[in-house]
C-alpha cells in the first residue's frame, strides 16, 4: 500500500491522539499531548487535517489571552506543516453544567449558555476556514422516561439548529452543520440515536440544506445497525457532510477502536461505498488509542487507521476489477436494481394491463432461482484477505 498523503484527506480529532485514556474505572495512563506536537506528528504521518472541540484546544472557560494564544499556536503549526482544520466542534458534554444536556437541558439558562458557547465556536470555525461544524449531542437525552419530555426536547433541538443556521446565513459563513448520531453513552438514551433519526429530524428544520449528518462506524454498530447502509442512505439523501471512521465489536460500550479493528467486512463495504459513490469529504478518524498503549502506541495506532483505509481502498478496487467478481455481480443481478421498475411514464393502469407482470408471470421459477449472493460475498472476503 502507498503511504498516506494529504490528497487522501485523512483527518484526526485532537481528542483522539490526545486522549489520556482515563475511563470510568481508571486514571489516565498517558501524559497530555500538546496541539503543536499533534499537528507535527500527524502531518509527518501523511494526514491532512486536525479537528477539535473548543475545550480540547484552550480548555473550558479559558480567558481571552489563553484562547488567542492557543489558536495562534495551532495556526502557526498548520502554516508550518500544511495541515488544515476542515472541521471543528463544541464540547457540550464534559462540564457538569451540561449534565442534563446543552440544547435540550430542562434548565433554560443552561440551554442559552450552550447556544452561546456554540455560536462563539462557529465564529472560530469561520476564522480557521473549517467548512463543517459537527454537533454530537452526547448529553442530549435521559436515563428516566419521566424526566424528559422528548417532544419538547426536539422542539428545543430544532430551535437551536434554526438559530445556528440563520446565524451562518446572516454572517455569510461557508459552513454546514453535521449532526452526529449515537444511541447511548454517556446518557442512557441519546436523542437522534441513529442516522435515520437524524435524517428525519433535519427535514423538520428551517434550513435543511445547511444540515447533514456525521455518521460514526461504532455508533451505528452500537445500535446493531449496518454502518454501510446508514451511510448509503445519507449519501442518497445528499446528507453525508462528514464521517467518523473507527472500529466497534458488536453491541456494547463505545469502543472507538482503530478503523477496521471491529467489523472488518463492514469496513470493506464502507470504503468500497465511499470510494465508488464520489464522496469527496474528509476521511476523519474518531478513535481512541487503547488505554494499554504508550505514546509510541498512540502514533502507531494513528498510522494504523490510515493504513487500514488505504489497504481496504486497494482491496475494494481489486475486487471491482476482478473478472470473476464482474461475472458474479451480473449473476447476482446487482446492476439490475438500478433499472426502474416501471417503464418511463408508466401508470398503475398500464401496469395493471401488462399481462407479463401478472397473468403470464410465473413466480415459481423466479422463486426457485438462486441469486448467488454467498459466492459473491466469498469473493469479497478473498479479496479482503489477500487470497486473490
Ligand atoms: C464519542 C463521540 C465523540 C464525538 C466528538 C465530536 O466518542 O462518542 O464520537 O468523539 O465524535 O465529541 O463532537
Ligand atoms: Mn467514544
Ligand atoms: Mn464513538
Ligand atoms: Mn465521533
Amino acid at each position: 500500500v502507498p503511504a498516506p498523503t494529504p490528497a487522501d484527506r485523512f483527518s484526526f480529532g485532537l481528542w483522539t491522539v490526545g486522549w489520556r485514556a482515563a475511563d470510568p474505572f481508571g486514571d489516565p495512563t498517558r501524559p497530555a499531548l500538546d496541539v503543536v506536537e499533534a499537528v507535527e506528528r500527524l502531518a509527518g504521518l501523511g494526514a491532512w487535517g486536525l479537528t477539535f472541540h473548543d475545550d480540547d484546544l484552550f480548555g473550558f472557560g479559558a480567558d481571552a489571552g489563553t484562547r488567542d494564544k492557543q489558536i495562534a499556536r495551532l495556526r502557526e503549526a498548520c502554516d508550518a506543516t500544511g495541515m488544515t482544520v476542515p472541521m471543528i466542534t463544541t464540547n457540550l458534554f464534559s462540564h457538569p453544567v451540561f449534565k442534563d444536556g446543552g440544547f435540550t437541558s430542562n434548565d433554560r439558562s443552561v440551554r442559552r449558555f450552550a447556544l452561546r458557547k456554540v455560536l462563539h465556536n462557529v465564529e472560530l470555525a469561520a476564522e480557521l476556514g473549517a467548512r463543517t461544524f459537527v454537533l454530537w449531542g452526547g448529553r442530549e437525552g435521559s436515563e428516566y422516561d419521566s424526566a424528559k419530555d422528548v417532544r419538547a426536547a426536539l422542539d428545543r433541538y430544532r430551535e437551536a439548529m434554526d438559530l445556528l443556521c440563520s446565524y451562518v446565513l446572516e454572517r455569510g459563513h461557508d459552513i454546514r452543520f453535521a449532526i452526529e448520531p449515537k444511541p447511548n453513552e454517556p446518557r442512557g438514551d441519546i436523542l437522534l440515536p441513529t442516522v435515520g433519526h437524524a435524517l428525519a429530524f433535519v427535514e423538520k428544520l428551517a434550513h435543511p440544506e445547511l444540515v447533514g449528518v456525521n455518521p460514526e462506524v461504532g455508533h451505528e454498530q452500537m445500535a446493531g445497525l449496518n454502518m454501510a447502509h446508514g451511510v448509503a442512505q445519507a449519501l442518497w439523501a445528499g446528507k453525508l457532510f462528514h464521517i467518523d471512521l473507527n472500529g466497534q465489536r458488536g453491541i456494547k460500550y463505545d469502543q472507538d477502536l482503530v478503523f477496521g479493528h471491529g467489523d472488518l467486512l463492514n469496513a470493506f463495504a464502507l470504503v468500497d461505498l465511499l470510494e465508488t459513490a464520489g464522496y469527496d469529504g474528509p476521511r476523519h478518524f474518531d478513535y481512541k488509542p487503547s488505554r494499554t498503549e504508550d505514546l509510541d502506541g498512540v502514533w502507531a495506532s494513528a498510522e494504523a487507521n490510515m493504513r487500514t483505509y488505504l489497504l481496504l481502498r486497494e482491496r475494494a478496487a481489486a475486487f471491482r476489477a476482478d473478472p470473476e467478481v464482474v461475472a458474479a455481480l451480473a449473476e447476482a443481478r446487482v446492476a439490475e436494481l438500478s433499472e426502474p421498475t416501471l417503464a418511463p411514464g408508466e401508470t398503475a393502469a398500464e401496469l395493471l394491463a401488462d399481462r407479463s407482470a401478472w397473468t403470464d408471470f410465473d413466480p415459481e421459477p423466479a422463486g426457485a432461482r438462486g441469486y448467488g449472493f454467498v459466492r459473491l460475498h466469498q469473493l469479497a472476503l478473498e479479496h479482503l484477505t489477500g487470497a486473490r
